[in-house]
């Protein structure tokens, strides 16, 4: 039997990848195939990008770039797109800071979608959002799910972005998502992946939710100083590690809503913090430091 490892959405989460893998491994993984979204949100970005490094030069591997990794090119192509030391763009601006040239240029050489064809098994297409756009989530609450789905020339569609681990069938074709390794929704904050078994009769997906040491992965929130720079989107991202609840984007849209109710007008990333705690507060986060407040 073959076996594919597929892992996705690690946002920097270095402690939580090396754990899946090494789980792989134990399981016989023949070959990785990486989701994008390697990193952001978690500290430390240069240790992540140093798995990927390695991963490449060990073992047959296959890569594609997330929205993460679209929004750090944007950046560089870009350079007048303002990024401060916020709520709202100090995490992508810290990953940005801690990032090389090479990084950036890996991300560029990788595409946002692929086929993965070997011989003896039916190949089938994956991708991080969907064949468009890293950011679009291919979940049945998106109106053009059925026509993706009737589209696909293959069986089968493994797509990330969604940071939850399920799968669905649409007819005869099926979409698996394999969760994320990094900041994984639901099980507690137990850390995702997806071993696929090829066998005589095609492929056949099989969930893993794995325990870690969630408490090193927060430790680096501290001594990154990220709290400093990213204030209540590194505290959101903590909640999520401790627990598998994910209250990023309901609360950045309720930080933007309370902006837009006092002053009138909202620009993301301009929203003063005080809107940010207001809102981290209905999610119950508290300040990380009293000075952001
Ligand atoms: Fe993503």
């Amino acid at each position: 039997m073959f076996h594919l490892a597929v892992m996705g959405d690690i946002h920097s989460n270095h402690i939580a990848w090396e754990t899946c893998i090494r789980h792989a491994l134990r399981e016989g993984a023949d070959e990785f195939l990486f989701l994008g979204d390697f990193i952001s949100d978690c500290p430390y970005p240069q240790k992540t990008m140093r798995i990927v490094y390695e991963m490449q030069r060990r073992y047959p591997c296959y890569f594609i770039r997330g929205n993460r990794e679209d929004y750090m090119l944007n950046h560089r192509a870009h350079p007048e797109e303002r990024w401060t030391y916020s709520s709202a763009s100090g995490n992508l601006l810290y990953t940005y800071d801690n990032l090389t040239d090479q990084d950036l240029d890996f991300y560029e050489s990788l595409d946002i979608h692929g086929i993965y064809m070997k011989e003896g098994f039916p190949p089938f297409r994956f991708c991080h959002g969907s064949f468009t756009s890293s950011s679009e989530l291919l979940i049945p609450e998106n109106k053009k799910m059925e026509q993706y789905m009737d589209a696909l020339d293959v069986e089968l569609l493994i797509s990330g972005h969604t940071h939850i681990q399920e799968s669905r069938t649409y007819q005869e074709k099926k979409i698996i998502h394999p969760g994320s390794v990094g900041l994984p929704w639901y099980h507690g904050g137990k850390i995702q992946y997806m071993m696929l078994h090829g066998t005589g009769q095609g492929w056949k997906e099989e969930f893993f939710q794995l325990s870690y040491d969630v408490e090193a992965a927060v430790r680096e929130f501290e001594t990154s100083g990220i709290y400093e720079k990213a204030h209540y989107w590194a505290k959101l991202a903590v909640h999520t590690l401790k627990t598998g609840d994910d209250y990023s984007t309901p609360c950045l849209q309720l930080a933007m809503k309370l902006c837009e109710e006092a002053e009138g007008r909202v620009s993301w990333p301009d929203i003063d913090e005080k809107y940010w705690q207001q809102a981290a507060e209905k999610f119950g986060i508290t300040a990380c430091n009293p000075n952001f407040t």
